[in-house]
């Protein structure tokens, strides 16, 4: 008999490559979505008839409970979050909810429902904000930088406590930014290939951003969600940094970009002083050096082959609407 997995957060960008990796592995893959009027499953659309769905929301207590007694899982993967950095200052109660509070509701269906299901919470290198050494590694202080990376910071300490309290296999992946052509479109990466892609076609002619100064350590989400399945299959629980080792900023990612299509970035992009955040994260590069020690981790995708797959798949995307 495989394994049993339930995703929270299946529909988000990590869960879709998440489900396809636990499939190819021979795993039944659950996923909790939450009810919403219109369809959300675009991401994982091609194995929808794989996957099995059970409806629940990071707010509900009683839901999430039900959900794990009755699928009774092997491991579960706490992704569903409020995941966009600028929302978090719009809606900081929402994201406090969310993504600090969901943590301790799916722990607690884990510690009172089965205390031996595997746990995963998607913590995340916003944690580390205005850092305090560089490279950051699993040692490296936190000094979070929006109210997203507070709630972090509860949701990876809360994992950290019911491993001690209660002893179980609960396990926080502090993952760098990890991009996709699945990536939401109003993340700067994303942003950025599909504005390139409508001003190569002719649907745009200007591409308007923020700060392009700040650096990022950028990897692919298909190498990212592989890590995550790796330190659910250890003989004992522990936290791993996931990244690349290189960063890189905000420009240069645009100048890649526009690189891809044959187009200078100068002449079409604007910076736009509404897209600064109250409190910027400036600089994160991460070491994975124990990831890679422990659990034979490795990034397979380079910054190049990561921007020129999605410049790629957002000309193709967007190419039946330009105009003839
Ligand atoms: P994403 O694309 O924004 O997906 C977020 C998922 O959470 C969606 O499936 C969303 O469902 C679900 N969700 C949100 N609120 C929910 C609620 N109240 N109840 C149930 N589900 C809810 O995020 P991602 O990029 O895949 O990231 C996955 C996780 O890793 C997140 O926790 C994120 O904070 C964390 N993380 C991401 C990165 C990165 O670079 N991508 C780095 C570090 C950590 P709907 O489809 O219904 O909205
Ligand atoms: N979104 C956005 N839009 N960001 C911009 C823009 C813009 O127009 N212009 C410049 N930026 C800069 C932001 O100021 C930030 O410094 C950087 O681009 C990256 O922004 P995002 O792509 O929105 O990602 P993030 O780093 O804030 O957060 C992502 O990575 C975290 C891990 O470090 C999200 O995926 C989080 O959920 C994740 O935890």
């Amino acid at each position: 008999m495989g394994k049993t997995a339930l995703i929270t957060g299946i529909t988000g960008q990590d869960g879709s490559y998440l489900a396809e990796l636990l499939l190819r592995e021979g795993y039944r893959v659950v996923g909790m979505t939450r009810r919403t009027s219109t369809d959300v499953h675009e991401r994982i659309g091609h194995i929808v008839d794989d996957i099995e769905f059970v409806s629940g929301d990071l707010l509900d207590q009683s839901s999430i409970t039900s959900i794990v007694a009755a699928v009774k899982p092997d491991e579960v993967y706490n992704l569903a979050a409020q995941s966009f950095v600028p929302a978090s200052w719009t809606q900081p109660v929402l994201t406090g909810e969310f993504t600090a509070l969901g943590v301790t509701r799916v722990l607690e269906a884990v510690r009172t429902v089965n205390p031996r299901i595997r746990f995963y919470q998607a913590s995340s290198s916003e944690m580390f904000g205005k850092v305090q050494a560089v490279p950051q590694n699993e040692d490296t202080p936190f000094y979070p930088r929006s109210p997203y990376g507070v709630a972090k910071l509860y949701g990876h300490w809360i994992t950290i406590n019911y491993r001690e309290s209660y002893d179980l296999y609960a396990v926080s992946g502090i993952l760098f930014n990890h991009e996709s052509s699945r990536r939401g479109k109003e993340f700067v990466t994303r942003k950025i290939t599909d504005g390139v892609a409508r001003i190569k076609l002719g649907l745009a002619s200007e591409l308007r951003l923020g700060n392009l100064e700040a650096r990022r350590d950028w990897g692919f989400a298909g190498d990212y969600v592989r890590a995550m399945w790796l330190m659910l299959q250890q003989n004992a629980p522990d936290d791993y940094v996931i990244a690349t080792g290189t960063t890189r900023s905000v420009g240069e990612f645009v100048r890649a970009a526009f690189d891809h299509v044959g187009l200078d970035w100068e002449k079409h992009v604007v910076v736009d002083p509404r897209f600064y955040r109250p409190a910027e994260v400036d600089v994160l590069v991460g070491d994975a050096g124990k990831a890679r020690a422990a659990l034979g981790w490795e990034p397979e995708t380079s910054f190049e082959q990561l921007v020129e797959t999605m410049v790629q798949a957002d000309l193709e995307r967007l190419r039946p609407f330009a105009a003839v």
